[in-house]
């Protein structure tokens, strides 16, 4: 847009007078000249336009009556042209045009001068108007900057949650892409254990019956042949035979408790790392838990400065419950996962005799009625302060240092558990109040 240029103190304002009649002309010439202005005139409407597109002015005063083109049309026009629409126009009209002078006003006129002139009125008048205009001129340009600022901020911002979203979204891929790896390497190891291990037990049935047949055909041996001789009699007590014989079965029988341990760890590990199907599946919650704290078990341990954790299970009677359960094992993880976190984190620092009276403890309590299952994960850990629980399931929102936390636990968790589920994820806390975390699930979801 074009606009007339004013510069306070370099250049004198500009005012164009339009008028047919050339005494109005001289004295207003004269009047206006005389206090500083640059004057240019115009003596009908269509030259005045003309001049105004050629070289805008700071104020224009215009006759009403006029050959040609009128004031009144005249104003229209330059109100109806951009470049000219915030020039302040002046009527001149007879002391006696009441009519003329709303006209003009209504026409976006901003004010008038009535004929004769008095030329103390005339120079007071354009004085205002043309300081209100330099007012006007400033602030639009203020506000023009304003503008700008606001518009440079807003994509700043707007540039900036873009980058964190995605930024987040990496992580939450980096994540998924881990969290599947890590089920994938599971379901592996456990699968390729499976082949050995039931060489093993499949095996030790067999080895135990026929060592039990062995004993029992030496047993026979010496009922039968009670004085075998020398060297025979020697060696039985070389090698403790009555001992051996007795050793072996138990022997047998705690490799047996074995091996069925090792099945069924890697039973859990199957069942947590299990990729859950396109469909929901009912399934026992409690196994899940349990896997969960298998897996976490050498975390639970004591360690060097760090005590043991207990569990301590109040498990209710539960339905199965139709669910994606890898994905809620992936939440009792998380959960858990970030109390044994503060746990770890509170023991730093703890001297041996203090450890007894802070006994670690993470409850996790079951119950269900008509409608829901819930599952509430509880620790008697340092809790938390209402501002850090107002952010927990926030994206990235994490109190650890860099390294240790991405601060996306929770809020897949919350996805997980809302999302997908249909339930709710909520915490209760308080500072040295430990941290509840409740896991509500729907039966009908
Ligand atoms: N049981 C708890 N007691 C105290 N604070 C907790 C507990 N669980 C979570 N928090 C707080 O909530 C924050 C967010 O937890 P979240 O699991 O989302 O992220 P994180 O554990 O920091 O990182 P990530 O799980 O991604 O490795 C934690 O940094 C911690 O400050
Ligand atoms: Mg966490």
């Amino acid at each position: 847009m074009r606009s007339p240029m004013f510069i306070e103190g370099m250049e004198e304002e500009e005012i164009l007078i339009v008028d047919d009649t050339p005494t109005n002309l001289e004295v207003l010439f004269d009047c206006l000249d005389d206090a500083g202005f640059e004057v240019v005139v115009a003596k009908d409407g269509e030259s005045a336009l003309h001049k105004v597109e050629k070289e805008p002015p700071d104020l224009i005063l215009l006759d009403v009556m006029m050959p040609g083109i009128d004031g009144f049309e005249t104003c229209r026009r330059l109100k109806a042209n951009l470049d000219s629409k915030d020039i302040p126009v002046i009527f001149m009209t007879a002391l006696s045009d009441a009519a003329d002078k709303i006209a003009g006003l209504s026409l976006g006129a901003v004010d008038y001068i009535t004929k004769p002139f008095q030329q103390e009125e005339v120079l007071a008048r354009v004085k205002v108007h043309l300081q209100l205009r330099k007012e006007i001129k400033q602030r639009t340009a203020a506000e023009a900057e304003l503008a700008k600022l606001n518009q440079k901020l807003e994509k700043r911002v707007s540039e900036r949650t873009a980058e964190q979203l995605q930024d987040a979204q990496l992580q939450q891929l980096v994540q998924k892409e881990k969290m599947s790896s890590i089920g994938q390497l599971v379901a592996t190891v456990a699968h390729e254990i499976n082949n050995p291990l039931s060489f093993i037990s499949g095996n030790l049935t067999h080895a135990e019956l026929y060592i039990k047949d062995l004993i029992a055909h030496l047993q026979l041996y010496q009922d039968k042949f009670p004085t075998p001789g020398a060297e025979i009699a020697d060696h039985a007590e070389d090698i403790d035979l009555e001992f051996l014989m007795e050793d072996l079965c138990q022997l047998i029988s705690s490799m047996k408790k074995g091996t069925d341990r090792i099945v069924q760890i890697s039973v859990s590990l199957r069942n947590f790392s299990r990729a859950d199907t396109k469909n929901k599946v009912a399934a026992d919650i409690h196994e899940g838990i349990d896997t969960t704290l298998m897996i976490l078990k050498p975390r639970l341990k004591a360690r060097k400065n760090i005590p043991e954790i207990e569990i301590v299970k109040e498990y209710g009677e539960l339905p199965l419950v139709e669910c994606y359960p890898g994905q809620l094992n992936q939440v009792f993880m998380n959960i858990l996962a970030n109390a044994i976190d503060v746990f770890d984190e509170d023991s730093i620092g703890r001297d041996g005799t203090k450890r007894k009276a802070n006994h670690d403890i993470i409850t996790i309590c079951t119950e269900a009625n008509s409608q829901h299952v819930t599952i509430r994960i509880k620790d008697n850990g340092p809790g938390m302060s209402s501002e850090v629980i107002q952010q927990i399931f926030d994206y990235l929102f994490t109190t650890k240092p860099a390294g240790k936390g991405t601060g996306l636990g929770l809020s897949i968790s919350r996805q997980i558990v809302e999302k997908k589920h249909g339930g709710k994820l909520t915490v209760i806390s308080a500072p040295g109040q430990g941290a509840e975390f409740a896991i509500a699930l729907p039966l009908n979801c």
